[in-house]
């Protein structure tokens, strides 16, 4: 099997999942907090005709867009169907219309010049060329149209939420010992071909120099997020592993608290004071 089956095979199962692992809300709220997310990196809010969102997952970028009436059609593209199907659901659920395509991010189904924002959140990490899918995204996008990708883990974002997952793990553990509960060995080889499914973490230099690869000859690259990250990381494990606390509407109550103080610490502080070397995600804006 190779990386691309993997990653396709990997998240049909966790398309099932997603939503409640990364606590996705697919209600009135996704618009806004788009359109806050793309606002704070383009720095202005944009208003386009055409827009991709590019290993679309669940749908996040694409429904966001939609229902934030940021682009008049938007398109949304991935390599799992089970995904996919996710995506067309959650758009649906939220009043939006996303028009979808099944297909690798490093050859996208699209005529040149088609879209004038092409964005992609969480995806190049998982595919074996990113600077093919760069290209790919260059392609397909419009003269003076902006790409922007986002969500990228860095290295020393993983080894922390490795070392913070750790602790959960060997606490999840040790209650299981002393409740002489079995571990579900089928998740649990899941889990490890999800983490396979990782192919790269990046420096903001490395997407740039890709980014020019690319033949994008604008480029802006950055670095985000510390507390959110490592409480996602958490929440992702645990809703994964134990599921009472996926279902529980009080668990999940507190669970989405948490991320959201996170994120708006990230946003009002750590972004800024958290040295650069130790923040867990990277972001490009590129035209
Ligand atoms: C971490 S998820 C991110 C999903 C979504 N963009 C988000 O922000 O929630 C990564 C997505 O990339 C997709 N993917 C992995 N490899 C891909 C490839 N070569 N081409 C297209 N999509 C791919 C997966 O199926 C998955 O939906």
């Amino acid at each position: 099997m190779d990386a691309k089956e993997l990653n396709a095979l990997v998240h049909d199962r966790e398309a099932a999942l997603y939503d409640d692992r990364f606590m996705i809300r697919y209600d009135g709220a996704i618009g806004r907090a788009v359109e806050r997310d793309v606002k704070r990196l383009l720095g202005k809010r944009p208003s386009v005709g055409r827009a991709l969102d590019v290993a679309c997952g669940t749908g996040y970028l694409a429904v966001g867009l939609a229902a934030a009436g940021i682009a008049e059609e938007v398109h949304a593209c991935d390599l799992s169907p089970k995904m996919l199907e996710r995506t067309r659901d959650n758009a649906s659920s939220s009043g939006a219309s996303v028009r979808l395509a099944l297909c690798d991010a490093e050859r996208l189904p699209y005529a040149d010049a088609t879209f004038d924002l092409v964005c992609a959140r969480g995806a190049l990490h998982h595919v074996p060329s990113p600077v093919d899918a760069l290209r790919e995204m260059r392609r397909v996008l419009a003269p003076g149209g902006t790409a922007f990708v986002v969500a990228e883990p860095t290295a020393a974002g993983e080894r922390q939420v490795a070392v913070v997952v750790g602790l959960a793990v060997r606490a999840v553990e040790g209650l299981r010992r002393v409740r002489r509960i079995a571990r579900d060995e089928e998740h649990h080889q899941w889990e490890l071909a999800s983490m396979a499914a990782n192919l790269h973490t990046f420096e903001p230099a490395e997407i740039a120099e890709m980014a020019r690869v690319a033949g994008f000859s604008e480029v802006s690259v950055g670095s985000a997020a510390w507390a959110w990250v490592l409480v996602l990381g958490l929440n992702y494990y645990l809703a994964g592993e134990i599921a009472f606390l996926a279902r529980n509407r009080v668990a999940r109550t507190l669970a989405r608290s948490a991320i959201e103080t996170a994120a708006a610490f990230d946003r009002l502080i750590g972004d800024r004071a958290v040295p650069a070397s130790l923040r867990h995600t990277v972001q490009a804006v590129l035209r």
